[in-house]
């Protein structure tokens, strides 16, 4: 197999690399390194260092025909898409329009799009699933929303196929407290700093953590088995802010101290995605538990 792993060199779309290299796939990357790091960037992988929506990356994908592009790249930082929503437009649509451009004169088998629970903004049911509807309340969620739909009208008027995959909050080695859901990488380099954690408000918000070695696997999955959906990426489990805590206390060799501040304004109390459609559609499962997950992630940093 043949593959385009946009953001290669970022958080996730470095695990996934690491995982189609070690399936045999012949795979490229396109980056701009803008939060990505070479050193994440796997030496097997053929590295083109430029812009998901320059004239390059379109060439990227005329000249080598790929079977499959998962498209990862992305300004994911909501605070960044609040102070620069211009940047954070040509990014993630006029970049993700780009390829959808050269992936309409030259067919792939699955465009893999990588998507975000931040479509949903201040959805109040317990769990939602993929029929509620999509109201985003920063400009990142606007973006990947609006990337969504050009992806299924690409896919509509031009036969572009196409899996959008919706995810949790990721987490695990590599992650940074920059971009999306880094509440976990936000604690773990507290504690490499000997730093006390913060706590907004009571701590009892929850998230639907998932593990990156399931959404990697989920990636891989989709692009064989489900074309034309959007699914959720996630475990379907809550797991609150001091739980995240008590766990941490079990792996770290040092005290762990940490304090609570004030709500922050805008913050959601709970969130957590159904993912039976993709258990369903995928014969996909989440694999890591919290526990195993936030083990291997503390392990990253601090054997
Ligand atoms: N981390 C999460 O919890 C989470 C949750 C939901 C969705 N996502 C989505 O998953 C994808 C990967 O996220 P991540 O956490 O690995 O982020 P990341 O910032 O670590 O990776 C993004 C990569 O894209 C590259 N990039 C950014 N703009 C680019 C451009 N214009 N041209 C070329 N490369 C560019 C960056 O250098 C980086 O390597 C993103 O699309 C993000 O929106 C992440």
């Amino acid at each position: 197999m043949k593959a385009i792993v946009t953001g290669g060199a970022g958080f996730i779309g470095s695990h996934l690399v690491d995982t189609l290299i070690s399936r045999g796939s012949c795979v490229h990357v396109i980056d701009n390194l803008s939060s990505g790091k070479r050193e994440y960037l796997n030496r097997s992988a053929e590295f083109h260092n430029i812009d998901i929506s320059s004239s390059d990356a379109y060439n990227v994908i005329v000249s080598e025909r790929p079977d499959y592009i998962f498209h990862m790249a992305a300004q994911a930082d909501v605070s960044r898409s609040t102070s620069s929503p211009f940047e954070d437009m040509q990014t993630n649509i006029a970049g993700t329009l780009n390829l959808l451009e050269a992936c309409r004169h030259f067919p792939v088998k699955n465009f893999v799009f990588s998507s975000t629970s931040a479509v949903y903004g201040n959805v109040s049911s317990d769990i939602i699933n993929e029929t509620c509807h999509p109201s985003p309340i920063s400009f990142y969620g606007l973006s990947k929303l609006t990337s969504e739909n050009y992806i299924k009208l690409y896919g509509d008027t031009f036969e572009v196929p196409f899996s959008i995959l919706r995810y949790g909050n990721v987490y695990g080695p590599r992650q940074t407290s920059k971009g999306e859901g880094g509440v976990i990488a936000v604690f773990l380099e507290k504690l490499l700093r000997n730093e006390k954690l913060k706590i907004n408000g009571d701590g009892l918000q929850t998230r639907d953590y998932v593990y990156v070695q399931d959404v990697v696997d989920a990636n891989i999955d989709a692009a064989v088995k489900g074309k034309q959906m959007t699914m959720h990426i996630s475990t379907g489990e809550r797991t609150s802010i001091l739980q995240l805590i008590a766990l941490l206390k079990r792996y770290h060799s040092n005290e762990i101290l940490s304090f609570h501040t004030t709500d922050r304004q805008g913050d959601i109390k709970h969130s957590c995605l159904d993912n039976s459609l993709a258990k369903r559609e995928l014969n996909w499962k989440p694999h890591y538990s919290i526990e195993e997950g936030l083990k291997e992630t503390h392990l990253s940093l601090f054997n």
